[in-house]
């Protein structure tokens, strides 16, 4: 009983983590070759951590996104390195930071592209390493 109290704890606490994609929006239609503006949020309990890193990718699906695991896949990488949520809108908004990354030009219009989001993070007293993984799906629209 304790043990399964204890675990619901923990799932409850790694989902309480998790940042999010909040832009671009799930089904958006982008260009290839264009730049867009990644926004990646953190949420407010995650106040204790201390942040390391991200990495976006693009991951050209073949057929519908759905269909793939893509969290084992980042794809064409379009930004690694340091991420450091800011708090701009205290109230609107949780801490953020937006990327702007260049969808791949050889990108094929009309497929699904998986947006993949890795986030590193340090969590609470003990600094304990956690990784979690994001993804939306988006629409290649024409050049
Ligand atoms: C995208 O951003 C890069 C680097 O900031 C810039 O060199 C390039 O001209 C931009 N491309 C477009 C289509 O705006
Ligand atoms: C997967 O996505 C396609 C559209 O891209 C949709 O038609 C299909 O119902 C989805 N399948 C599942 C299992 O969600
Ligand atoms: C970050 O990007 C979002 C979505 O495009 C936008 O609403 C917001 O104003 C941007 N914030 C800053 C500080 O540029
Ligand atoms: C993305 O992540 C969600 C979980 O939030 C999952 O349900 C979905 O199938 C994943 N795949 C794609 C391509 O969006």
């Amino acid at each position: 009983m304790l043990h399964l109290f204890i675990l619901a704890f923990l799932v409850a606490s790694a989902f309480a983590q998790r940042c999010q994609i909040a832009a671009p929006a799930e089904w958006s239609t982008v260009a290839p070759g264009s730049n867009i503006t990644v926004e990646v949020d953190r949420p407010m309990t995650l106040s204790s951590s201390q942040e390391v890193a991200v990495v976006i990718g693009f991951w050209a699906c073949n057929g519908p996104c759905n269909e793939t695991d893509v969290t084992q896949i980042m794809g064409n990488v379009v930004y690694s390195g340091p991420y450091s949520p800011q708090l701009v809108d205290a109230g609107f908004k949780p801490p953020y930071q937006n990327f702007t990354v260049t969808v791949p030009s050889h990108f094929v219009p009309g497929r699904e592209v998986s947006l993949n989001v890795a986030h590193f993070t340090l969590i609470g007293a003990g600094l304990e390493p956690f990784l979690e993984t994001l993804n939306i799906t988006l629409n290649i629209g024409s050049a």
